[in-house]
């Protein structure tokens, strides 16, 4: 029994190890509350903006010109089919206003969970599409299309 707890241990250091991660936030799945297992991850996602996503809980590409324009050409691959190439809105629902069905939404460690995880049918876990440095440049075109009202965009404040 104790050398099996060891063996987890040390497996779960070295995860941490090769992720190079030092999470200071805690991602869990939109819909059922458990906590995202990140070694699912593509490979190439674990960039420094990602690692201080995973400190603050904020996107740094919100302001980064050349990532939302990155973020843009990567969401008509892969979410505009279903969303809209203005997200506003087709099979699934539009992305730029303020009306979410998950409020969460509303900041970016929630887009950025329901992102990797998926909710619920046709939104599927979007960890086998993009890395998470891509999530993050994707992430920062949506806000940068926001029409919704200021005081509900929570990711500035
Ligand atoms: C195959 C179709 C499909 C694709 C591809 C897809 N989505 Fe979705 N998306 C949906 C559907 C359907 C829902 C509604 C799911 C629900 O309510 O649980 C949804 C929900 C969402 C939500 C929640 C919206 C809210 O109001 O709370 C976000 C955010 C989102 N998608 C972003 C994306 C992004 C970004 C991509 C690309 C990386 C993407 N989706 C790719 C179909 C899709």
């Amino acid at each position: 029994m104790k050398f099996k707890k060891i063996a987890i241990t040390t497996a779960l250091a070295g995860l941490f190890a090769t992720t190079g991660v030092q999470a200071e936030i805690t991602l869990r799945h939109a819909i059922q509350g458990t906590v995202l297992d990140l070694s699912f991850a593509k490979k190439g996602g674990n960039t420094p903006a990602f690692k201080e996503f995973m400190q603050t809980g904020k996107n740094p590409y919100n302001t980064d010109k050349e990532a939302i324009e990155h973020g843009e050409s990567l969401y008509m691959t892969g979410c505009s089919g279903c969303h809209g190439h203005e997200a506003e809105g087709k099979l699934g629902p539009g992305l730029a206003d303020d009306y979410w069905t998950y409020p969460s939404i509303a900041t970016d460690k929630g887009l950025f969970e329901l992102l990797f995880g998926g909710a619920k049918g046709m939104m599927g876990p979007q960890y086998v599409n993009f890395n998470t440095d891509e999530m993050l440049k994707i992430m920062a075109w949506i806000r940068s299309i926001y029409t919704g009202k200021p005081k509900k965009a929570k990711w500035l404040k």
